[in-house]
Formats: structure tokens, C-alpha cells, sequence
């Protein structure tokens, strides 16, 4: 049921202040003022000890889910002191990577169905990791055959483009990171930050869902492009990766998401005045690094499109030439949830625009069974 909306992909974009709420109910406790905060996640309270005795977390998953395990990456790894590495199940499976006993493999996927998900999982079994299920889908195979896990409980994603499970996915893995990382004196004021945020963060994506109409008309601007490449780096990173996959996927368009930090070592080369450029540079410990990106690809005459946070518009784009899209500032982990909104918004107008199908984009299906 599409309620008031014209395709499942804006019902679900447009839902996520109530996904997120509910990806979050009975999971945060704020107590009482001599009451830590602190997180529970029911699926995973008996298998803490073992996962922070781990050698190495593995992320695994393909598309979306993959870029939502990226952007949680730095956080896991801050509060967790375990090291965090990333695969892509099909490319594990090719390569037959190493995974071994003292490993926790974290299998994230939407559908929990995916062929190349599940056959890592089989994978990492097999080789004794303890196997830990992110997933939406209750039942699912990744939910039967991993040895705990969440649900994300975002509710069912009829979409093919995948969007309000990203930002719970993002979610719950900051949750994860906080239920494996120990609640220390010198962490405290961090974790509480983070907590606080994520309380916040259904109603900091209500605000930046009003970024729609603007986005529409950015569409508007964009509609004839050939290509639209994306920058990002640290949280951001991911963001870059998902709104580029959400670009091609939907609206037919070529797009690419890059680490901000490679600019120099090949993508400089295609900047000229012709191609637009999203550079995501909100508030966070590389602000000034993409400060200086912006200043370099403005002086190749890059038609830049910047998303920065609230109130920083004039000091991050001198001049008229670029255009701004200014989104709410929330604790950096989570900044990644706000990011993406404005881009799902612009991949979703621009379909609309173009003339394509949203929900059900040319030769893809909503869960990819077979390898
Ligand atoms: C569970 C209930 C929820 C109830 C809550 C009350 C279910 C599905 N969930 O939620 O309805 O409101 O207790 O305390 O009945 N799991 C995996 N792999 C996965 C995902 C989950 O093995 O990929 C396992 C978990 O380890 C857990 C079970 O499935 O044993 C349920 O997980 P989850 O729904 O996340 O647990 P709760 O949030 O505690
Ligand atoms: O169900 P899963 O999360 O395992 O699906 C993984 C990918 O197939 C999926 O995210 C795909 O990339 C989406 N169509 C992206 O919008």
C-alpha cells in the first residue's frame, strides 16, 4: 500500500523518521540521572564477551547493505578496539578469503535471502567464525543460519532501491558498536553523545526530508547529464558510494562515488566545466581536508553541488557558482543517516523526471537469489 505516494521508493525515503524509530524501540536505555545510557540488543546480549574477544570483525554484504556496513566501519572501530575489515561476499567467495575461528563475521543484508550473502555465511561457518546476522527480514535464511543477530525492523521495503533499511542498518551497527565497546570513564561522554543523537535522529531526518522540493528542482537541473560523480571520505565515505548506487540504479544515469582522499591520483583528470560534482563536506574531523578538496576542484572549474552543514554555506562556497545543500548537524557516526536523505530525494526526482521505472528499475530484482 503506496498511502498518499506515488511509488514505494518516496513511501519508504519519506518514512524513515518512523523506520528509524521503530529499528531503535526498546533498544535505548537513557536512564535516570545516576543511570548510564546504554543499549540493549536482545539478539546479540549472550555473544558480547565472545564477539569483543575476537580477533578481527569482518563486515560482509553486497549493494547497499555493504556501503551501510561502511559507513559504521570508524565508529566500530572506535569504541570497539577490535580491528574492522570489510568484504564483499561475492569477492570473499572468488577469492576464498582468509576467515578464521577467532573471527566475528557480520553478515548484513536487507532481504536476508542473498545468494552471495548466504554462501559467504556458509563460507565463514564452515571455517568457525562466529557468524552474526544484521537483517530485516524475520525468518530469512541469513536469519536462521546465523549464530545470533538483529533485526533492523524497518518494516517491509517493496523499493527495489534500497533506503530505509540503509539508515537503519546504519543504525543498528552504531548500536553494535556501543553494545560491544566498553562503557569507559574515558568513553562516557562519547557514547552518551551518541545516544542522545540517535534519540534525536527521527526528527533531525524529518527536518532534512524537507530538502524535497529542492532537490526536485536540483533534478530539474540535472535531468540531461550523462554522469554525476559523488566525493566523500571518513563517515562520509559510504555516503558517497550509496548516492552514486542510488543514481545509477534508479535513474539510469552514470554515477560514481569517490574517496575524496584518491582525488588526486586519477579522478582529478575528468573535472572540467561540464560535469557535475557532489562534494559532501559536513562537520566532522575532515572538514578541512574537503574544504581544501572543494577549493581544488573549484579551480579546475568543477560544477560543484555542496552538501554542507547548516549555517556553513557561505564560508565552505565562496561565489555564486556553486550550488549548496545545507542538512542538519548530528554526532559525525550518525551524520551519514542525514547525508544520504538529500541524495535518495535526487535520485528518486530524477528518475520521476527522466521517465523510468522507480520501484522496479530495468533489469534488477528486489532480492538477487542466484549468483
Ligand atoms: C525480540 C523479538 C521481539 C520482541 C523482543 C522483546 C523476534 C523476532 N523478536 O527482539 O519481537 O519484541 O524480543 O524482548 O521475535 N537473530 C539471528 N540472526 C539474525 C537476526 C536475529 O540469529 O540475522 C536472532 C537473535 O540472536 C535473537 C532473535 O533472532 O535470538 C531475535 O532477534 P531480534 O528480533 O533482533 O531480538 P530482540 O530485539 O530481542
Ligand atoms: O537484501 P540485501 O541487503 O542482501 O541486498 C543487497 C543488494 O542486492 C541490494 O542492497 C542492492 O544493491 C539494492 N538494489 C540497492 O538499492
Amino acid at each position: 500500500n503506496k498511502g498518499n505516494y506515488e511509488h514505494y521508493m518516496q513511501k519508504e525515503i519519506h518514512e524513515q523518521p518512523e523506520s528509524l524509530t521503530t529499528t531503535m524501540r526498546g533498544r535505548l536505555i537513557r536512564g535516570g540521572s545516576c543511570k548510564a545510557k546504554s543499549v540493549l540488543l536482545g539478539g546479540l546480549k549472550d555473544h558480547l564477551k565472545t564477539i569483543r574477544r575476537s580477533r578481527r570483525i569482518v563486515f560482509v554484504g553486497c549493494g547497499t547493505s555493504y556501503n551501510a556496513a561502511l559507513a559504521s566501519r570508524p565508529i566500530l572501530e572506535e569504541l570497539s578496539d577490535v580491528p574492522v575489515t570489510m568484504e564483499v561476499a561475492s569477492d570473499l567467495l572468488d577469492r576464498q578469503g582468509p576467515i578464521y575461528r577467532e573471527d566475528t563475521a557480520v553478515f548484513v543484508s536487507q532481504s536476508g535471502e542473498t545468494a552471495d550473502t548466504l554462501n559467504a555465511l556458509e563460507y565463514a561457518s564452515e571455517n568457525g567464525a562466529l557468524c552474526v546476522g544484521i537483517t530485516n527480514t524475520v525468518g530469512s535464511a541469513i536469519a536462521r543460519h546465523t549464530h545470533c543477530g538483529v533485526h533492523i525492523n524497518a518494516g517491509a521495503e517493496i523499493g527495489v532501491a534500497s533506503t530505509k533499511a540503509y539508515t537503519s542498518q546504519i543504525v543498528v551497527m552504531a548500536m553494535l558498536a556501543l553494545a560491544i565497546g566498553g562503557d569507559t570513564i574515558s568513553n562516557r561522554a562519547r557514547r552518551e553523545a551518541i545516544i542522545d543523537g540517535l534519540c534525536d535522529l527521527p526528527n533531525k531526518v524529518r527536518e532534512v526530508l524537507k530538502l524535497d522540493a529542492e532537490m526536485k528542482e536540483l533534478a530539474k537541473l540535472l535531468i540531461a547529464e550523462q554522469s554525476l560523480l559523488v566525493f566523500g571520505r571518513g563517515y562520509n565515505y559510504a555516503t558517497a558510494l550509496e548516492g552514486a548506487l542510488k543514481v545509477k540504479e534508479v535513474a539510469l544515469m552514470h554515477s560514481e562515488g569517490i574517496l575524496a582522499g584518491e582525488m588526486k591520483h586519477g579522478p582529478l583528470a575528468l573535472v572540467d566545466e561540464n560535469l557535475p560534482i557532489v562534494v559532501i563536506a559536513t562537520r566532522d574531523a575532515c572538514f578541512s581536508k574537503q574544504q581544501s578538496v572543494i577549493q581544488q576542484l573549484h579551480a579546475r572549474k568543477g560544477r560543484l553541488i555542496v552538501m554542507c552543514s547548516k549555517g556553513d554555506a557561505a564560508s565552505v562556497c565562496p561565489g555564486d557558482s556553486y550550488r549548496v545543500i545545507e542538512v542538519p548537524i548530528v554526532e559525525d557516526c550518525l551524520q551519514p543517516v542525514i547525508n544520504i536523505v538529500p541524495l535518495q530525494l535526487l535520485a528518486y526526482h530524477l528518475t520521476v523526471l527522466r521517465g523510468y521505472n522507480v520501484d522496479q528499475p530495468r533489469n534488477l530484482a528486489k532480492s538477487v537469489t542466484t549468483q
